[in-house]
């Protein structure tokens, strides 16, 4: 009968606010930075939220999302957020919790925003999988896995919303082994799901979770007494998770801590983010497994944690964080050494000392101002536009990181001004706004308008109703003619500047003066790549 799953419960302690950040904690080795991927839907604000209530960062499920407020706080300028029902904006939460501090990196969902949420995957150390339990693996969802595995990504898999009707979990994992050719490993285990759903088994802490998410007191030393409980075994939905169980132990791989963070397995979480089942194990899982801060490629070489000099990178670029003042933040990860407030670090690409002198860590609900972080940290910098995404900072070492590009635009538009006057606004704009990544902008080397590119339509509409909105300047944008764009390079500088000199027409400059060439048709860049041998047409170039 159910009844034996209905076991009353206290009520869990209410969360005091974040603890306070200690020396002990001020070490890179109890950092975990990583990110949420998942497909639109599949619960990833939600568990976001859970994420946070269970780590004590926030008192009250609800207050990430409560849906309208959420919006309104985060990005209230933004009407098509509201309107589309997407979050579009990345961002960090960080919290802590049992001396280590999780430091969140917000991706967002829509693939219009792939670029952003490649530049935020550049970031992270590790990625938690959110897959809905009655749709498996959508295509958000496998893009974001294709970015994790370029880069080894350790993957958390979380399959999400098992209180409702879903797929077979065996079915489940196969199709995850299958599609993305990984390793699998049960952790959380669901007994019955929709309907039939009756919790959970954790199985590193032996134990099973009741439909709320709370021990229910049934636990066990060995896997042996998980078949042979009598009175459990009399419940169909326990007997039946059990087999199921049995079947995946014997198919599937141990748990494996070098082959997860090498990115060959994932250990795989069944739970309900909405109910808090499942969510403060997953917690548990990334500060036991999840890696700390990872060495991140660089030139002339890689760059440890371990490295006393301090070093980041710029991830990303978010103007109007806060309406009350017009404010860029410049998100950077840092990569080796302890920062301290008011330290002077070196943009690398302008070769030029800034002095950071308000650094901001991102809580749940409230900034803090910086005062010493470490790698793996994220800390907020803000500033007028110096810094900008891709940029290296480091304390005293010549050095650039690696593998952050900007993608060749799948969309190309010509921008039109209804008011001619405002074309020096329009300039401020389109520059700012190509800093924050939100679009890519192009000087035609032939004519004055501007030309913007986009990965996907969406950036258009965001990129039109901000200038609109931040710098009362009208546009439309029209068809360009121009059906991609590549970067131009050559170790023969000859050569180049011939294709330079009698290609003006087809050409622009991208904001930092690289050359890009600009094809009419597939075709065409075909033909002009024949024809050029000794160039290389690029679909990424390195920002910076
Ligand atoms: P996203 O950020 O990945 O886009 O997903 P989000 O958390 O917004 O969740 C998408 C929908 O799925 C929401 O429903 C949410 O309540 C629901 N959901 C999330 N986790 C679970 C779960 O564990 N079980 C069930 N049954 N549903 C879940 P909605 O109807 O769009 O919004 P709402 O009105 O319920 O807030």
């Amino acid at each position: 009968t159910a009844d034996i799953f209905m076991t009353a419960h206290p009520e869990p302690a209410a969360a005091e606010h974040a603890v306070p950040r200690s020396a002990a904690q001020d070490h890179f080795a109890n950092r975990r930075t990583f990110a949420i991927i998942s497909h639109p839907d599949a619960g990833k604000t939600t568990l976001t939220e859970k994420l946070l209530y269970a780590s004590g960062a926030i008192r009250l499920a609800g207050h990430v999302k409560a849906r309208g407020e959420r919006r309104r706080t985060r990005s209230d300028w933004m009407e098509i957020e509201q309107k589309r029902g997407i979050s579009v904006t990345s961002s960090v939460m960080t919290f802590e919790q049992d001396g280590i501090t999780f430091n969140l990196l917000d991706t967002p969902g829509h693939q219009d925003f792939s670029e952003d949420t490649y530049r935020t995957l550049t970031a992270v150390d590790s990625a938690i999988m959110v897959i809905d339990a009655a749709r498996g693996i959508e295509s958000q969802t496998l893009k974001l896995f294709e970015v994790c595995r370029l880069r080894d990504i350790p993957i958390i898999t979380f399959v999400n919303k098992i209180d409702r009707e879903a797929r077979d979990p065996l079915e489940l994992i196969d199709e995850i082994a299958e599609t993305l050719a990984l390793d699998v490993t049960p952790a959380v285990w669901p007994v019955g799901m929709g309907v039939d759903f009756k919790g959970v088994l954790d199985l590193h802490e032996k134990r099973m979770l009741g439909a709320d998410g709370q021990p229910n007191g049934l636990s066990w030393e060995n896997d042996e007494e998980l078949s042979a409980h009598e009175g459990w075994m009399a419940n169909p939905a326990y007997a039946g998770a059990v087999e199921n169980l049995e079947l995946a132990r014997e198919a599937l791989p141990a748990f494996d801590l070098e082959s997860y963070r090498a990115g060959h397995l994932t250990p795989i979480f069944f739970g309900s983010a909405i109910k808090s089942v499942g969510v403060a194990e997953l917690l548990a899982a990334v500060s036991r497994w999840a890696p700390p801060p990872r060495t991140q490629p660089a030139e002339p070489g890689p760059v440890t944690p371990e490295r006393d000099q301090v070093s980041g990178f710029v991830f990303k670029v978010q103007a109007n964080m806060d309406k009350n003042h017009r404010d860029r933040i410049a998100f950077v990860r840092l990569c080796s050494g302890t920062f301290k407030r008011g330290m002077k670090l070196k943009n690398m690409r302008l070769g030029k000392d800034i002095t950071v002198s308000n650094p901001m860590f991102f809580f749940a609900q409230d900034r803090e101002t910086a005062d010493e972080a470490v790698a793996g940290d994220v800390v907020g910098i803000p500033n007028h536009g110096t810094l900008s995404v891709g940029d290296t900072l480091t304390e005293k070492d010549d050095l650039k990181f690696t593998g952050i590009p900007n993608f060749a635009p799948e969309i190309i538009r010509r921008v039109r001004l209804s008011d001619a006057m405002k074309a020096k606004q329009l300039g401020r704009a389109l520059t700012d706004l190509a800093e924050e990544g939100v679009a890519q902008v192009f000087r035609p080397m032939i004519g004055a308008d501007w030309l913007v590119g986009v990965v996907g339509p969406l950036q258009l509409d965001v990129l039109g109703s901000r200038i609109e909105q931040e710098y009362g300047v009208e546009i439309r944008f029209e068809a360009a003619n121009f059906d991609s764009a590549r970067w131009v390079a050559s170790e023969d500088k000859a050569e180049l500047k011939r294709f330079l000199e009698s290609n003006r027409i087809r050409l622009a400059e991208d904001r930092y003066g690289a050359p890009v060439f600009l094809a009419p048709s597939r075709w065409e860049l075909q033909r002009t790549e024949k024809d050029w041998p000794k160039l290389v047409f690029q679909t990424t170039r390195e920002r910076g």
